[in-house]
């Protein structure tokens, strides 16, 4: 798979060199008789060459599908259309067991449709997944084969608050970064054994540096610098790739100057960010990842969710610290459908969220907030308004099918276009939300298709580098 891959394309390129080079040779020599035959030759042999190659290598396929529906993604940032894709297969909904737990179950479907429909297939054309073979076979591959390096660590390190996963099950705004080191730890992807890994693990912790009296704000980047330095001497592995197959996770946009002073962290490594905006230099959205931002709850119950009455169309609070939020505020401060609250509320967040059917989420400093993943666990439908956030999962899941994305400069069309959207369409997202919810959760021992194992997938589909052997 991946070594066949890396293969393939040198290989091609090689060859495409020799023949260009080839026809050029002949093309002078005989120019003056005989100008078509090597030239039309090459042609047709380089012709055959990439049928053959687009016919049996699947570095055109899989792959490319995975780009293609990322590409549709972003240049679609204004998904206000429900369309429904009458005409997707069926089958794709009957898959078997490992991966059963995919898909609309039953109890979720039948909460969140009013209308008859207890078998789950109410919502059978609106599919969260991009494509969900590709995913279930794919994930199935990644489970049985990835394989993580992480730099280790002794307890005794004076840095081991940093280094090492915290043994306190994380909380705050922040504790994706956490729950990810976490995961990973107590989950089957760790190899000891760094000739076998396709990725390593840089496991400083942004969140506990910015917290760390010896390092604060000021001393993160020079720390990370150091680190890197450190790994780059100690171990082989980082001068073979110049970092491409390492990665870090954060989730405070802190992390996005963290890497300031370690050039090559920034430009060659794996990036897994919350604050993950293709605006910004510092991220490409091929080459880094989406960071989920969830605030971690205990598990509710989804049909007490759905069931709730929801009397008020949108809701947003939060301070309003950015021009979007702004907008937002004075457009619809004095709306009777739309509330907007400057600050904090008098009554309980959670119950806003349960009484309102849109829940908003405005970019505010950054583009992440963990707004999303609390509409998605009150069973609220997202309505997200920032420009440029590369979404989490935007390879995998059809935010289109579960969130309302609107560009900043429709804010002032917002009642109209909520409005526009019927209840059957309501229906069908509110029940996507439901089925997407298990992909926004973090658990200190990860469970299939939980938030880390989708950050995983998100790792394993940019795994592939070249790596120089040093002599
Ligand atoms: C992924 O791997 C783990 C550990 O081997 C296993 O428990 C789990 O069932 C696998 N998931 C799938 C969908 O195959
Ligand atoms: C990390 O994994 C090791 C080995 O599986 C385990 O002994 C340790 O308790 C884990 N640490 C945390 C903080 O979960
Ligand atoms: C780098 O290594 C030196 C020497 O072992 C150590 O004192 C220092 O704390 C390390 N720095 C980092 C950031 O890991
Ligand atoms: C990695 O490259 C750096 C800079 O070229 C060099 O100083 C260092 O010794 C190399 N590391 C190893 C393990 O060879
Ligand atoms: C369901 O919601 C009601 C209020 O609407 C609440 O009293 C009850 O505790 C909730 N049940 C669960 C299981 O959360
Ligand atoms: C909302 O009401 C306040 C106070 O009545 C008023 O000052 C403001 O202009 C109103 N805003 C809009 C957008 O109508
Ligand atoms: C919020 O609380 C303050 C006092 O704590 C009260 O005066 C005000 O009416 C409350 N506002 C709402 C909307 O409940």
């Amino acid at each position: 798979m991946n070594s066949s891959e890396v293969e393939s394309s040198p290989a091609m390129a090689r060859s495409f060199f020799l023949l260009y080079s080839l026809s050029r040779r002949r093309v002078s020599d005989s120019l003056r008789s005989l100008f078509f035959i090597p030239t039309a030759l090459a042609l047709t042999t380089s012709l055959f060459i990439l049928f053959y190659i687009s016919s049996t290598s699947n570095i055109f396929t899989s792959h490319l599908h995975h780009r293609n529906s990322r590409l549709h993604f972003l240049q679609n940032p204004i998904g206000v259309s429900l369309k429904t894709h009458a005409n997707q297969p069926q089958s794709s909904l009957d898959f078997d067991s490992p991966v059963s737990d995919l898909g609309h179950t039953a109890d979720h479907a039948g909460a969140a449709k009013p209308s008859p429909s207890s078998n789950g297939r109410g919502v059978e054309d609106e599919n969260v997944f991009h494509d969900r073979d590709i995913f279930k076979e794919d994930y199935i591959k990644m489970n049985t084969t990835f394989k993580i390096f992480v730099y280790p660590h002794q307890r005794s390190d004076p840095f081991a608050n940093v280094l090492l996963p915290v043994d306190f099950e994380p909380e705050g705004n922040y504790a994706s970064e956490s729950f990810f080191k976490k995961s990973l730890n107590n989950s089957h992807f760790i190899t000891k054994d760094p000739s076998i890994a396709d990725l390593f693990f840089l496991p400083f912790s942004i969140a506990r540096l910015r917290h760390d009296p010896r390092i604060g704000i000021d001393g993160i980047q020079d720390f990370i610098k150091e680190y890197v330095f450190n790994i780059s001497h100690k171990y082989p592995y980082w001068n073979r790739t110049g970092g491409a197959d390492h990665f870090y996770v954060s989730c405070h946009s802190i992390g996005r100057v963290a890497i300031n002073k370690a050039d090559e962290v920034k430009r060659n490594a794996i990036q897994v960010v919350c604050s993950s905006s293709y605006f910004q230099s510092a991220y490409v959205p091929h080459k880094d990842a989406s960071l989920p931002q969830i605030w971690p709850r205990i598990e509710d119950d989804p049909r007490n969710i759905t069931s709730s009455q929801r009397k008020k169309l949108a809701f947003f609070a939060g301070s309003i610290n950015s021009p979007v939020r702004e907008k937002l505020l004075k457009t619809w401060q004095n709306n009777t459908q739309i509330y907007v609250h400057s600050g904090r509320l008098n009554t309980s967040y959670e119950a806003s969220l349960l009484d309102s059917k849109f829940c908003f989420h405005v970019k505010g400093y950054a583009v992440n907030t963990a707004r999303i993943g609390d509409a998605l666990y009150h069973g609220c439908v997202p309505v997200i308004i920032a420009n440029h956030y590369d979404l989490p999962f935007a390879d995998i899941l059809n935010w289109k099918s579960f969130s309302i994305i609107i560009a900043t400069l429709d804010i002032p069309s917002l009642q109209r276009i909520l409005n526009g959207i019927s209840n059957d369409e309501y229906a069908k997202l509110q029940s996507n939300v439901l089925d997407v919810r298990k992909h926004f959760r973090w658990h200190s021992v990860p469970i299939d298709y939980d938030a880390f194992y989708m950050v995983m997938y998100e790792l394993w589909l940019r795994r592939s580098s070249i790596r120089v052997p040093l002599s």
